[in-house]
Protein backbone atom coordinates (compact mmCIF):
# COMPACT_ATOMS: atom_id res chain seq x y z
CA UNK A 1 0.00 0.00 0.00
CA UNK A 2 1.51 3.23 -0.85
CA UNK A 3 1.46 5.54 1.94
CA UNK A 4 0.49 9.24 1.72
CA UNK A 5 3.01 12.13 1.52
CA UNK A 6 1.49 13.81 4.70
CA UNK A 7 1.50 11.27 7.04
CA UNK A 8 3.61 11.53 9.43
CA UNK A 9 6.39 9.16 11.16
CA UNK A 10 7.20 8.10 14.51
CA UNK A 11 10.92 7.10 15.13
CA UNK A 12 11.56 5.16 18.43
CA UNK A 13 15.54 5.34 19.24
CA UNK A 14 16.21 2.86 22.16
CA UNK A 15 19.80 3.83 21.89
CA UNK A 16 21.54 1.32 24.17
CA UNK A 17 18.60 -0.19 26.14
CA UNK A 18 16.52 -3.31 26.56
CA UNK A 19 17.34 -6.70 26.32
CA UNK A 20 16.58 -8.60 22.84
CA UNK A 21 13.58 -10.56 24.64
CA UNK A 22 12.00 -7.08 25.95
CA UNK A 23 12.47 -5.48 22.19
CA UNK A 24 11.17 -8.93 20.93
CA UNK A 25 8.03 -8.63 23.90
CA UNK A 26 7.79 -4.78 23.07
CA UNK A 27 7.69 -5.26 19.36
CA UNK A 28 4.83 -8.26 20.20
CA UNK A 29 2.45 -5.81 22.15
CA UNK A 30 3.20 -2.53 20.09
CA UNK A 31 1.83 -4.93 17.23
CA UNK A 32 -0.90 -6.23 18.88
CA UNK A 33 -2.43 -2.56 19.62
CA UNK A 34 -1.86 -1.53 16.19
CA UNK A 35 -4.35 -4.53 15.21
CA UNK A 36 -6.77 -3.01 17.66
CA UNK A 37 -6.03 0.68 17.26
CA UNK A 38 -4.86 1.17 13.36
CA UNK A 39 -2.07 4.01 13.10
CA UNK A 40 -2.79 7.28 10.62
CA UNK A 41 1.47 7.66 10.96
CA UNK A 42 4.48 5.56 9.90
CA UNK A 43 6.42 3.64 13.03
CA UNK A 44 9.69 2.72 13.20
CA UNK A 45 11.94 1.65 15.58
CA UNK A 46 15.74 1.70 16.10
CA UNK A 47 16.47 -1.13 18.58
CA UNK A 48 20.36 -2.13 19.08
CA UNK A 49 21.56 -4.15 16.12
CA UNK A 50 21.31 -7.55 17.91
CA UNK A 51 17.56 -7.06 18.15
CA UNK A 52 16.87 -6.70 14.45
CA UNK A 53 16.66 -10.07 13.61
CA UNK A 54 14.11 -11.58 16.14
CA UNK A 55 12.20 -8.22 15.93
CA UNK A 56 11.89 -7.81 12.35
CA UNK A 57 10.75 -12.10 12.79
CA UNK A 58 7.79 -10.70 15.49
CA UNK A 59 6.75 -8.01 13.11
CA UNK A 60 6.63 -10.08 10.14
CA UNK A 61 2.56 -8.84 9.84
CA UNK A 62 3.25 -5.21 11.14
CA UNK A 63 3.30 -2.20 9.26
CA UNK A 64 6.28 -1.03 11.95
CA UNK A 65 9.80 -0.90 10.26
CA UNK A 66 13.03 -1.17 11.90
CA UNK A 67 15.46 0.78 11.43
CA UNK A 68 19.49 0.55 12.88
CA UNK A 69 21.66 3.41 15.08
CA UNK A 70 24.57 3.64 13.26
CA UNK A 71 26.84 2.33 10.48
CA UNK A 72 29.92 1.98 8.89
CA UNK A 73 31.26 4.19 5.44
CA UNK A 74 31.80 1.13 3.87
CA UNK A 75 30.02 -2.42 2.95
CA UNK A 76 32.78 -5.05 4.38
CA UNK A 77 36.56 -5.07 5.41
CA UNK A 78 38.87 -5.78 8.07
CA UNK A 79 36.56 -3.21 10.73
CA UNK A 80 36.52 -5.45 14.01
CA UNK A 81 33.56 -4.47 15.68
CA UNK A 82 31.51 -2.75 13.12
CA UNK A 83 28.28 -3.19 10.94
CA UNK A 84 28.04 -1.95 7.65
CA UNK A 85 24.50 -0.99 5.78
CA UNK A 86 24.70 -4.29 3.98
CA UNK A 87 24.76 -6.47 7.43
CA UNK A 88 22.02 -4.10 8.52
CA UNK A 89 19.44 -4.43 6.28
CA UNK A 90 20.10 -8.32 5.73
CA UNK A 91 19.21 -8.32 9.48
CA UNK A 92 16.41 -6.33 8.95
CA UNK A 93 16.79 -2.91 8.99
CA UNK A 94 14.85 -0.91 6.44
CA UNK A 95 16.79 2.72 7.61
CA UNK A 96 20.04 3.71 9.80
CA UNK A 97 19.72 6.65 12.12
CA UNK A 98 23.09 8.51 11.31
CA UNK A 99 25.10 11.69 13.10
CA UNK A 100 23.21 11.38 16.19
CA UNK A 101 24.76 14.50 18.67
CA UNK A 102 25.74 11.28 21.27
CA UNK A 103 27.61 9.52 18.53
CA UNK A 104 29.46 13.30 17.04
CA UNK A 105 30.36 13.58 20.60
CA UNK A 106 31.02 10.37 22.04
CA UNK A 107 32.47 8.90 19.29
CA UNK A 108 33.93 12.27 17.37
CA UNK A 109 31.75 11.71 14.09
CA UNK A 110 31.90 15.14 11.61
CA UNK A 111 29.90 16.51 9.20
CA UNK A 112 32.49 14.70 6.48
CA UNK A 113 32.44 11.03 8.65
CA UNK A 114 28.20 11.60 8.88
CA UNK A 115 28.36 12.27 4.88
CA UNK A 116 30.30 9.01 4.15
CA UNK A 117 28.12 7.07 6.26
CA UNK A 118 24.65 8.50 4.73
CA UNK A 119 26.54 7.70 1.33
CA UNK A 120 27.22 3.73 2.35
CA UNK A 121 23.85 3.33 3.87
CA UNK A 122 21.88 4.81 0.34
CA UNK A 123 24.08 2.40 -1.78
CA UNK A 124 23.24 -0.46 0.77
CA UNK A 125 19.41 0.51 0.09
CA UNK A 126 18.47 2.16 3.40
CA UNK A 127 17.25 5.21 4.44
CA UNK A 128 19.20 7.58 6.32
CA UNK A 129 17.20 9.53 9.09
CA UNK A 130 19.88 12.53 9.37
CA UNK A 131 20.35 14.32 13.40
CA UNK A 132 21.28 17.58 13.19
CA UNK A 133 21.03 20.23 15.78
CA UNK A 134 22.96 23.30 17.80
CA UNK A 135 24.27 23.02 21.18
CA UNK A 136 22.96 25.44 24.47
CA UNK A 137 25.98 28.04 23.38
CA UNK A 138 24.77 28.01 19.89
CA UNK A 139 21.49 28.85 20.34
CA UNK A 140 21.47 31.91 22.09
CA UNK A 141 23.00 33.41 18.79
CA UNK A 142 20.29 34.70 16.65
CA UNK A 143 20.88 32.90 13.00
CA UNK A 144 21.18 29.14 14.84
CA UNK A 145 18.65 28.09 12.29
CA UNK A 146 20.67 28.99 9.56
CA UNK A 147 23.87 27.59 11.27
CA UNK A 148 21.61 23.96 11.96
CA UNK A 149 20.85 24.00 8.21
CA UNK A 150 24.42 24.45 7.01
CA UNK A 151 25.61 21.98 9.12
CA UNK A 152 22.87 19.64 7.62
CA UNK A 153 23.98 20.49 3.96
CA UNK A 154 27.21 19.21 4.80
CA UNK A 155 26.25 15.71 5.72
CA UNK A 156 24.32 15.33 2.47
CA UNK A 157 25.93 13.02 -0.01
CA UNK A 158 24.98 14.01 -3.85
CA UNK A 159 23.00 10.82 -4.72
CA UNK A 160 20.15 11.99 -1.30
CA UNK A 161 16.62 12.40 -2.78
CA UNK A 162 13.47 13.39 -0.19
CA UNK A 163 12.51 9.32 -0.54
CA UNK A 164 15.68 7.71 0.55
CA UNK A 165 16.66 10.82 3.24
CA UNK A 166 14.96 11.70 6.05
CA UNK A 167 16.08 14.67 8.77
CA UNK A 168 15.97 14.84 12.31
CA UNK A 169 16.01 18.60 14.03
CA UNK A 170 17.34 17.78 17.52
CA UNK A 171 18.57 20.48 19.68
CA UNK A 172 21.57 19.31 22.03
CA UNK A 173 19.90 21.41 24.88
CA UNK A 174 16.74 19.29 24.36
CA UNK A 175 17.93 15.90 24.13
CA UNK A 176 17.32 13.73 27.76
CA UNK A 177 16.41 16.94 29.42
CA UNK A 178 12.94 17.72 29.74
CA UNK A 179 13.48 20.66 27.60
CA UNK A 180 12.13 21.13 24.16
CA UNK A 181 11.81 24.22 22.38
CA UNK A 182 8.91 26.25 21.23
CA UNK A 183 6.87 24.80 18.66
CA UNK A 184 7.57 28.47 17.02
CA UNK A 185 11.32 27.25 17.12
CA UNK A 186 10.98 24.67 15.68
CA UNK A 187 8.78 25.30 12.83
CA UNK A 188 11.37 28.05 12.27
CA UNK A 189 14.57 25.76 12.19
CA UNK A 190 12.52 23.08 10.33
CA UNK A 191 11.43 26.14 7.46
CA UNK A 192 14.68 26.88 7.11
CA UNK A 193 16.50 23.64 6.77
CA UNK A 194 13.57 22.80 4.23
CA UNK A 195 14.56 25.92 2.18
CA UNK A 196 18.07 24.98 2.36
CA UNK A 197 17.33 21.35 1.20
CA UNK A 198 15.06 22.67 -1.75
CA UNK A 199 17.72 23.01 -4.28
CA UNK A 200 20.33 19.90 -3.66
CA UNK A 201 17.12 17.36 -2.33
CA UNK A 202 14.13 18.25 -3.38
CA UNK A 203 10.82 20.07 -2.10
CA UNK A 204 9.45 17.28 -0.06
CA UNK A 205 12.42 16.84 2.19
CA UNK A 206 11.01 15.39 5.62
CA UNK A 207 11.91 16.96 9.13
CA UNK A 208 11.63 15.38 12.07
CA UNK A 209 11.89 16.90 15.70
CA UNK A 210 13.76 15.23 18.49
CA UNK A 211 14.41 15.65 22.55
CA UNK A 212 12.45 15.36 25.18
CA UNK A 213 9.36 14.39 23.39
CA UNK A 214 6.92 12.98 25.57
CA UNK A 215 3.02 11.67 25.74
CA UNK A 216 2.20 15.02 26.74
CA UNK A 217 3.93 17.43 24.49
CA UNK A 218 3.92 15.29 21.33
CA UNK A 219 0.02 16.27 20.15
CA UNK A 220 0.95 20.14 19.94
CA UNK A 221 4.69 19.33 17.88
CA UNK A 222 2.92 16.58 15.76
CA UNK A 223 0.70 18.78 14.91
CA UNK A 224 2.69 21.20 13.32
CA UNK A 225 2.64 21.33 9.13
CA UNK A 226 6.39 22.05 9.41
CA UNK A 227 7.08 18.80 11.19
CA UNK A 228 6.58 15.74 9.63
CA UNK A 229 7.41 13.43 12.35
CA UNK A 230 9.29 12.74 15.67
CA UNK A 231 12.87 11.17 17.13
CA UNK A 232 11.58 9.77 20.53
CA UNK A 233 14.18 8.66 23.00
CA UNK A 234 13.79 7.97 26.49
CA UNK A 235 9.65 8.33 26.05
CA UNK A 236 9.88 5.17 23.42
CA UNK A 237 10.79 2.55 26.12
CA UNK A 238 7.85 1.73 27.12
CA UNK A 239 4.97 0.47 24.83
CA UNK A 240 2.17 2.61 26.34
CA UNK A 241 3.53 5.87 26.16
CA UNK A 242 4.94 5.40 22.54
CA UNK A 243 1.90 4.44 21.29
CA UNK A 244 0.25 6.93 22.62
CA UNK A 245 2.93 8.85 20.73
CA UNK A 246 1.94 7.84 17.79
CA UNK A 247 -1.73 7.62 18.53
CA UNK A 248 -1.47 11.58 18.72
CA UNK A 249 -0.39 11.75 14.54
CA UNK A 250 -3.66 13.78 13.20
P1 LIG B 1 15.04 11.90 24.27
O1 LIG B 1 16.07 11.45 23.14
O2 LIG B 1 13.66 11.75 23.67
O3 LIG B 1 15.27 10.93 25.39
O4 LIG B 1 15.33 13.30 24.61
C1 LIG B 1 15.87 11.85 21.81
C2 LIG B 1 17.05 11.46 20.98
O5 LIG B 1 18.18 11.43 21.47
O6 LIG B 1 16.91 11.15 19.79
Amino acid sequence: MSRKNTEKTIVANWKMNLTVGEGVSFARQLNTSIKANPLSCQVMIAPPATHLTPMALALHDSPVKLCAQNCHYTQSGPYTGELSAAILKSAGAAAVILGHSERRSGFNETNDLVRFKVAAALDAGLKAIICVGESEKESTSGDFATLVAERLMSCIPPQATPETVMVSYEPLWAIGTGHTPSIDRITQVHQEIKSAAKLSIGPSLKVFYGGSVNQYNAPEIIRSSAVDGLLVGGASLNVESFFAICASCP
